[in-house]
């Protein structure tokens, strides 16, 4: 095994290190320090509890004392990848996409579900704080450090204040998600049931039309019905009512780290406007109705045609 040949994916997305695969495709590699040691021991954790994830085949050092891991691939195409190739000169996603994606989302759901794990006080207020970049969002945008924001955030963790914690993804989307299964568990952590997969249609919206698809009204609809199905029918209790308050926690993490440092990348600040744009949509539905339609939202064009023409103060 040690005499593989691999070939470089791509630079990690939020941590050191790269992804590789092996010449046969049927296993990455992936290299990175301390925090690459955490994101295998989780991995290998939830793979003994029957979450839906690669095995880990091997770890190790290599000769120049870098940490590696090596898994099984799940196979050549993520959801994402799938999403894309089925396009058809539009922007709609294939209904046997979306049906996939809430096939992995349910099987995920279960096995989080089946294996509950205790809270301490304080728990959800830091996993509320952590997915959603809080003391970021807020040093970034101290305009938004208010009391409005607050009280809705508050709101938010009050009704989640009965949902089981699991041990989560924290990255759950499209590009993470394969038909065998989940990838990527770089950001893991403990999460309340339902966080992960059910905004991953929903977050598509975040990125502007970016992505190029998008999940219609009806796919989103049918995807939340699965969820609630497997959830109901794992703890008896549904879990569709807590997209709102999951949505909310997302636009505060789309927020985040998106305020230029360089002001003259107006690309950027752009950028930065509309995800502001996003999350006083998405609070101002949250707080009006408990919950928060994607479909609402502009896309980035849209947003940026009304911003140039002074629509938007
Ligand atoms: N076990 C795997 N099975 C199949 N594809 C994988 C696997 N691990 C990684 N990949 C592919 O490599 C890409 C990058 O890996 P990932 O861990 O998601 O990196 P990043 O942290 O940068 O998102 C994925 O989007 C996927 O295409
Ligand atoms: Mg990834």
């Amino acid at each position: 095994m040690n005499d593989d040949t691999w070939r470089f994916v791509k630079k990690r997305t939020a941590a050191d290190g790269a992804v590789y695969v092996s010449a046969d495709g049927t296993r990455y590699r992936r290299t990175g320090g301390a925090e690459l040691r955490a994101e295998a021991a989780f991995q290998r954790r939830i793979a003994d509890l029957d979450y839906p994830v690669p095995q880990l085949l091997e770890e190790g050092f290599t000769d120049d004392g870098h940490y590696y891991v090596v898994e099984e691939s799940l196979g050549d195409q993520t959801l994402h990848d799938r999403a894309v190739a089925s396009l058809d000169g539009g922007r709609a996603l294939a209904d046997d996409v979306t049906d996939t994606v809430a096939q992995v989302g349910a099987r995920l759901l279960r096995a989080q579900a089946a294996h509950v794990v205790q809270p301490t006080p304080g728990t959800l207020r830091q996993w509320l704080e952590g997915a959603g970049f809080t003391r970021n969002v807020f040093q970034e945008n101290p305009d938004l450090d208010n009391t409005r924001t607050h009280a809705a955030l508050d709101q938010a963790l009050d009704r989640l204040a009965t949902v089981p914690l699991v041990r989560g993804h924290l990255d759950y989307g499209l590009p993470n998600v394969l038909p065998a299964g989940v990838i990527d568990w770089q950001h893991h952590g403990l999460v309340p049931l339902g966080y992960d997969v059910l905004p991953a249609l929903e977050i598509i919206a975040f990125k502007g039309g970016n992505k190029g698809y998008i999940a219609s009204p009806g796919q989103r609809r049918r995807y939340l019905a699965a969820l609630d199905d497997a959830s109901l029918n794992t703890t008896g209790q549904p879990i569709a009512q807590n997209l709102g308050a999951y949505l909310l926690v997302k636009a505060m993490f789309f927020l985040a780290l998106m305020r230029p440092t360089d002001p003259s990348r107006t690309d950027k600040y752009l950028k930065w406007q509309f995800r502001r744009h996003l999350f006083a949509k998405g609070l101002e539905q949250y707080e009006r109705t408990g919950t928060v339609d994607t479909a609402l939202f502009p896309g980035l064009e849209e947003f940026a045609a009304g911003h140039s023409a002074g629509d938007h103060p």
